[in-house]
């Protein structure tokens, strides 16, 4: 099923609009939260939350697909979330492979690539024989890029960078004199997809929550007010259209930014 042959003429409307609306981000970044509280809310196991969750998943991949979106990167699972009930975890990785297996066509369809980072050899066997499947099945195809955050964290990636660079160091191969901004972020899990512009957050909790820490220096910050579940893509397209409406300065003043767009002041 090509996504670009299907959809509501109001739907395509709305993207048209955006798409005219100014410059769209490049890279999106999503934390995925509240999963739990949708579920509770309708007197449900948290992990029917999770379940719905999967259909916002789908949805807000396919519309990334059609705007022409590079990069999207979903937080799916954190370190910490390691510590949560087991049985939650496990029923998680369930959906987690449920999801790989069922995608995997419409997302090839698609000329979706995947890619993964976090601590990968941590996740359950058959979890993790899937996701490598499912990254060399996809990785010749040149549309959006998805990356799945899986049993990751910003400080795990930091830490283990510096370790891996500290290594190179005491091999001789890296002087510390060359270790610059983009030295550092080669050693990255994100070493290959740019800095998100647009970093989105549901369920309206204002916090990181341990994602994409040195990546994240200058995205923009959206807080949808709806949990995971509801967040759909009449929601992304708010959120993107909140973003079209900020000038992004990177530390300079607004006149500055004008003058390189050769606009008139
Ligand atoms: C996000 O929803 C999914 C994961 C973190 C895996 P939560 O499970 O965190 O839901 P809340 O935040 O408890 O409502
Ligand atoms: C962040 O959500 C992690 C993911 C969305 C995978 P959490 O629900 O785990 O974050 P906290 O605990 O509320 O900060
Ligand atoms: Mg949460």
């Amino acid at each position: 099923m090509n996504w670009l042959n299907e959809g509501e003429p109001e739907d395509r409307l709305l993207q048209q609009e955006l798409l005219s609306g100014g410059e769209l981000p490049k890279h999106i970044a999503i934390i995925m939260d509240g999963n739990g509280r949708w579920a509770k809310q309708r007197r449900m196991p948290r992990i029917e939350g999770h379940r719905s969750g999967v259909g916002s998943v789908k949805d807000i991949v396919k519309a990334c697909g059609q705007l022409g979106v590079s990069y999207l990167t979903l937080y799916a699972f954190s370190t910490e979330n390691w510590k949560r009930p087991k049985t939650e975890v496990t029923l998680l990785m369930d959906l987690l492979l449920y999801y790989l297996k069922t995608e995997l066509k419409e997302l090839n369809e698609n000329n979706v690539r995947l890619n993964a980072i976090g601590q990968l050899n941590a996740l359950p066997k058959n979890v993790a024989r899937q996701l490598h499947e499912s990254i060399d099945y996809l990785s010749d195809n040149t549309g959006l890029t998805l990356t799945l955050a899986l049993s990751y964290s910003g400080r795990w990636d930091i830490l283990r960078a510096v370790q891996t660079l500290a290594l190179d160091v005491r091999r001789g191969t890296l002087s510390p004199e060359d270790i610059t901004e983009e030295k550092f972020r080669s050693y990255l899990n994100t070493h290959d997809i740019p800095d998100p512009d647009l970093m989105i957050r549901t369920s309206g909790e204002m916090r990181l929550s341990n994602f994409l820490l040195w990546e994240m220096a200058y995205a923009e910050i959206y807080i949808a007010p709806v949990f995971w579940p509801e967040f759909r893509r009449e929601q992304l397209y708010e959120g993107l259209w909140n973003y079209l409406g900020r000038e992004r300065r990177f530390g300079k003043i607004s006149e500055q930014l004008l003058d390189e767009t050769g606009c008139e002041r």
